[in-house]
């Protein structure tokens, strides 16, 4: 497949967009500082907090699992059994941090996409190679 190219400059603050790729859904959230921050909070209740266990380009393996902690870009297929994860932003029944919420059968992820303990999906969401060809555009595949 094509790379697409996405402007994420329209995304607003805590919003997202999710773009199809080589047919599957990409989601990239613009997060907040706030959003960046909770990210160091949470280890301790992650499955894979490092990202060991998962996929993501070499360049996307650091604390916020993107090339700038702004934009994080992932598949947003869940790692179970692929069902779409919910996009909840803010703090609910589900979830302490925002993050994404499978439907299916309630694996839960953080607003870096990494998986929470204790649910059935094995890792972390996969992150597609991407990269910058401006400063609010990028290139995924
Ligand atoms: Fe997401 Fe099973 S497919 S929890």
């Amino acid at each position: 497949g094509a790379p697409v190219e996405v402007d994420v400059s329209k995304v607003e603050l805590g919003g997202q967009v999710t773009v199809p790729w080589r047919g599957q859904p990409v989601v990239v959230v613009r997060r907040t500082p706030e959003m960046v921050t909770a990210l160091d909070t949470l280890a301790n209740e992650l499955r894979d907090p490092d990202s060991n266990e998962s996929m993501q380009p070499e360049y996307t393996k650091n604390a916020s699992r993107a090339i700038k902690p702004e934009y994080f870009v992932a598949v947003r297929t869940c790692t179970h059994l692929r069902c779409v994860p919910l996009y909840q932003p803010d703090k609910s029944n589900e979830l302490v941090e925002g993050g994404f919420y499978c439907p299916c059968h309630g694996s839960k992820f953080d607003l870096a996409g990494r998986v929470y303990k204790g649910v059935p999906a094995p890792t972390n969401l996969d992150i597609p190679p991407y990269s910058y060809i401006g400063e609010t555009t990028l290139l995924i595949g």
